[in-house]
């Protein structure tokens, strides 16, 4: 029978224990059990960002410019951080959005309009992307009637500039890289790209969504982390998200533009209907106001000391899984990942990659997969750092019991959903 709204309410004391047996059998974030979703910091870290939020949980960053002058601010701030964060020239700005997917949605959006206003021969438009471009480019392409074209990678799995540079006519909008990619944890050649946007005059958006807020402090540390901001000429916007390894709470990202002319498409206004003139610089409505409260906190508490410390211990860490994978018989890391996204395959044909995963979603982790290769991917936050040794344990157990019992290849499906 379909559930009604009950007729009489409940109180929390009521409600929260039966909350907490609905959720008993989610995934075990908490002890490292998920390969994405949450990214746990520290406990510091937490309750700053859980205070801000429940401080300013009822306000509505809709209401920025008007009513909540103070939360307006924040984001504001935020958004200069960001700007500093990425070597942004003195005319460029950026606005906090709700995750990546808006981000990037916002960044077509203005790239679009920027080119009807700016081409207007170009009437179909399309964007060259590598392979591995996250399918919120495709949402965009779906909303907005544009045309992606994929283009196979490099060999290392980063992009290949000169393909993507031959793939383009002259309906391309857009041209696009990751830093890094969500299925192989690398950062394409950016420096590369942004050579092919200024030769074509072209827009590049830099897809930092994953690794905006890490890989600037990873920089810092010394490790090897390609350009892949402002300070290249051709590089036109960038997506960050703050609630991934920003260490805010969801929702948040920031979308950033080399100028203000460029963000000036992204705004939505319209005053054609019954009430009053709307005009949003983002494609939702309401916004949480705790979101945009608590990613002020936590960049405010962290500091870049802060950022580097964790960046420091997610890397030590993200390199020891890397060797402790490629030190099992058998599975080997999938190319040469810049930050904490670490993606391994199969090199043995006696063990079945999708079995491995099978046998480890037995054992209590929750197992993220990627196509092209097979492999399994986990994106690792700090609550991995404690479970390391348990996991490479049961792995090895998982790809031992695998090849002892035969390759049954033919008869397994990959199941490669992470929604
Ligand atoms: C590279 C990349 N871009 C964009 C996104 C979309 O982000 P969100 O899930 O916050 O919308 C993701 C998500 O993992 C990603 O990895």
């Amino acid at each position: 029978m379909r559930k009604e709204i009950p007729l009489k309410g409940r109180s929390w004391s009521e409600l929260e224990p039966e909350m907490e047996t609905m959720t008993a059998g989610d995934i075990d974030w908490r002890h490292g059990r998920s390969p994405m979703y949450v990214f746990y910091t520290t406990d510091e870290v937490y309750d700053v960002a859980r205070n801000a939020y429940m401080k300013y949980f009822t306000e509505n960053g809709l209401g920025n410019a008007k009513a909540f002058i103070g939360i307006g601010q924040m984001e504001r701030e935020v958004i200069e951080m960001g700007l500093s964060l990425f070597n942004a020239p003195e005319n460029a700005t950026g606005s906090m959005t709700t995750g990546g997917t808006e981000s990037l949605l916002l960044a077509i959006k203005s790239c679009r309009d920027w080119t009807r206003a700016n081409r207007p021969s170009v009437v179909k438009p399309n964007i060259v992307a590598p392979m591995s471009t996250h399918p919120a480019f495709d949402k965009a392409a779906d909303l907005m009637d544009l045309e992606i074209r994929r283009v196979p990678l490099r060999p290392d799995h980063r992009a290949d500039a000169k393909a993507m540079d031959a793939a383009i006519d002259d309906q391309t909008m857009m041209i696009v890289g990751a830093a890094p990619c969500f299925p192989h944890g690398v950062i394409d050649p950016i420096e590369e790209l942004s050579e092919v946007a200024v030769k074509r005059d072209l827009w590049l958006h830099v897809d930092a969504c994953v690794g905006g807020y890490i890989s600037p402090f990873a920089k810092r540390l010394g490790y090897d982390i390609p350009v892949f901001d402002f300070s290249l000429p051709g590089v036109r916007s960038i997506s960050a998200d703050l609630h991934k390894f920003g260490h805010c709470p969801k929702p948040a990202s920031t979308v950033f533009y080399r100028d203000t002319s460029y963000h000036d498409f992204q705004k939505f206004d319209h005053a054609e209907w019954s009430g009053g003139r709307m005009i949003t610089q983002t494609y939702v409505g309401t916004r949480p106001g705790g979101a945009i409260a608590a990613a002020w906190a936590v960049m405010n508490n962290l500091g870049i000391e802060g950022y580097e410390e964790i960046a420091s211990r997610m890397l030590k860490m993200a390199h020891q899984y890397k060797d402790d994978i490629n030190a099992i018989d058998g599975l080997k890391v999938v190319g040469d990942p810049h930050i904490t996204i670490v993606a391994y395959e199969s090199v043995d044909p006696a063990v079945d990659i999708a079995q491995v995963a099978e046998s480890m979603r037995s054992k209590g982790w929750l197992i993220g997969m990627s196509r092209l290769p097979v492999a399994i991917i986990t994106m690792m936050s700090l609550l991995h750092e404690p479970v390391r040794a348990e996991y490479i344990a049961d792995l090895k157990d998982s790809v031992d019991s695998v090849r002892a019992t035969g390759n049954k290849a033919a008869g397994s499906s990959v199941n490669t959903n992470y929604s």
